[in-house]
């Protein structure tokens, strides 16, 4: 049985102290969640995410990693920095990233290895543009993401790793994938997953949907056999919205 995973992709917002108090909203509305509850942060909130969270069951992660351990990278943050920050869950590959900030399906397999070394888990980020799925393309697209992304990596690491699933389309748009549609679509990820490493690491790989999920759809996403949580943007925000989406 894969346990279900849910995130909260707070992207660039919050400050320390709006971290602090929506923290501590969500603390006692998830208390009882029959599923994993991770929040990924800004960098420069983690050390106050660290401390709300301690004694909850809301676990920290991070947006983004270098590969390098070290070095002349202006802007970037290592996988040692995240560690000392007591960071679990790292997301990696998003799709706003390879838009606007140049990031491939190469340098999404260096940072996922560079994270792994450190005993992160990333969150590996795949999903199709609009163009893409009009051209039916998206199997395809996602097939060429997830094998990219785990290039060289070994069977063994392959435990730590979650896959997100996020349409490019379906982004804070309110748009949202039909459940059987993002059913579907997870389904050709696993297979291409077993097409490496065999069918025990295929069925035990935890897949989340992402794009808009919110406290009205959650219910029906997470009842799809193959869905396996959610990476939330918008709606994690709020902490009742993502409160609801986590006890769907
Ligand atoms: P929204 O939930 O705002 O559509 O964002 C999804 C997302 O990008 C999570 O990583």
């Amino acid at each position: 049985m894969r346990k279900p995973i849910i995130a909260g992709n707070w992207k660039m917002n919050n400050t320390i102290e709006t971290t602090k108090s929506l923290i501590s909203e969500i603390i006692p509305l998830v208390k009882d969640a029959k599923c994993e509850v991770v929040v990924c942060v800004p960098f420069t909130d983690l050390e106050a995410a660290r401390k709300a969270i301690r004694g909850s069951n809301i676990k920290l992660g991070a947006q983004n990693v270098h590969w390098a351990p070290k070095g002349a990278f202006t802007g970037e943050i290592s996988a040692e920095m995240l560690k000392e920050l007591k960071v679990e869950y790292v997301i990696i590959g998003h799709s706003e990233r390879r838009q606007y900030f140049g990031e491939t399906d190469e340098t999404v397999n260096k940072r996922t290895k560079a994270a792994i070394a450190m005993d992160l888990k990333p969150i590996v980020c795949v999903g199709e543009t609009l163009n893409q799925r009009e051209s039916g393309l998206t199997s395809e697209v996602v097939k060429t993401q997830i094998v990219g992304a785990l290039k060289d990596i070994e069977k063994e690491s392959l435990k730590k790793i979650v896959v997100a699933y996020e349409p490019v389309w379906a982004i804070g748009t309110g748009k949202t994938a039909t459940a059987s549609d993002a059913n579907d679509t997870i389904a050709v990820i696993r297979k291409a997953i077993q097409g490496i490493y065999g069918s025990v690491s295929a069925n035990a790989m935890r897949i989340q949907y992402g794009g808009s999920m919110n406290p009205q759809n959650a219910t029906e996403l997470m009842g799809m056999p193959e869905i396996d949580g959610g990476l939330i943007g918008g709606a994690s925000l709020k902490a009742q919205d993502f409160a609801k989406v986590i006890n769907y």
